[in-house]
């Protein structure tokens, strides 16, 4: 599966303003200084956009499988380290080092249970911050008569393999909070929604949505005269969730 920078740049807005203020704030506030901090699968360093204008002293890993949206990330962050590595075979190496903290957006409703698995025990004790991942929430108005159909479909496709095993979609979420609150951290979550108007953004998402939908098995007109309906319509929400995790530590009074 491929993002390219365009898509990034059109999402990133609807990103920054979708970010749980609150978590964002409690994850930056809670990094030492100068805090180092890997973030996975970057695309082109949005996390590190949103997190920097908090704590503009952090030094960053950006970590990605696609060498040109690492080559944008660095022109745009030239003092972070990039990283190319498959996410999906060498999580390790992306973290491998002093890392204090570690982010992603947009990326884990991609990954399998598996994986998730891998990330909570190799987290050991760092901070997470995973921002944006899709929770199966769509609600676009005015209601239209193929809605149904089209959403069910997409879901399907959201489960399917994107080169991490069978996706864990809008479960992802859920599934990591299980797994770093029995490795010992403290999870909040917090919801963080697209809310689009007609635009670029609308419109760009009804035709992934629909070209989605075609794959697991709508037909083909029908999802046509969906997005052609779509990429106007009065507003759309998208569901998203924020993670912030910190591990607990425990002290003893004597
Ligand atoms: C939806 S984009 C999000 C990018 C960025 N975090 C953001 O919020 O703009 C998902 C990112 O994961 C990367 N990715 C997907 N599969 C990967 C893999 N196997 N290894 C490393 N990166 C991967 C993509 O190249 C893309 O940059």
């Amino acid at each position: 599966m491929s993002f390219d920078a365009a898509w990034l740049d059109l999402r990133e807005p609807a990103d920054h303003a979708a970010r749980d203020a609150g978590l964002l704030s409690a994850f930056a506030k809670g990094l030492p200084d100068q805090a180092r901090i890997v973030d996975l699968g970057s695309g082109t360093g949005s996390t590190l956009r949103a997190v920097s204008a908090h704590r503009p002293d952090a030094r960053w890993r950006l970590t990605d499988n696609d060498p040109a949206l690492l080559a944008e990330a660095g022109r745009r962050a030239p003092q972070a380290e990039v990283m190319q590595v498959d996410l999906a075979r060498d999580l390790s190496t992306a973290l491998a080092g002093e890392a204090d903290a570690i982010t992603a957006s947009a990326l884990i409703d991609l990954v399998s249970a598996e994986w998730l698995d891998a990330l909570a025990e190799q987290a050991r004790g760092r901070a997470l911050y995973i921002a944006l991942s899709y929770d199966g929430t769509e609600v676009w108005s005015p209601g239209h008569p193929a809605d149904a159909d089209i959403f069910a479909a997409f879901a399907v496709h959201q489960a399917g393999d994107k080169g991490f095993g069978p996706a864990m979609g809008a479960q992802a979420v859920p599934y990591l909070k299980a797994a770093l609150e029995k490795a010992g951290y403290r999870v909040a979550l917090a919801p963080s929604p697209w809310r689009i108007g007609p635009g670029p953004l609308m419109a760009s998402l009804a035709e992934g949505i629909a070209g989605a939908a075609t794959e697991a098995g709508v037909a083909g007109p029908v999802a046509a005269e969906w997005a052609g309906a779509r990429r106007s319509c009065a507003g759309c929400t998208v569901g998203h969730v924020d993670l912030f995790a910190r591990f607990e530590t425990h002290t003893v009074q004597i």
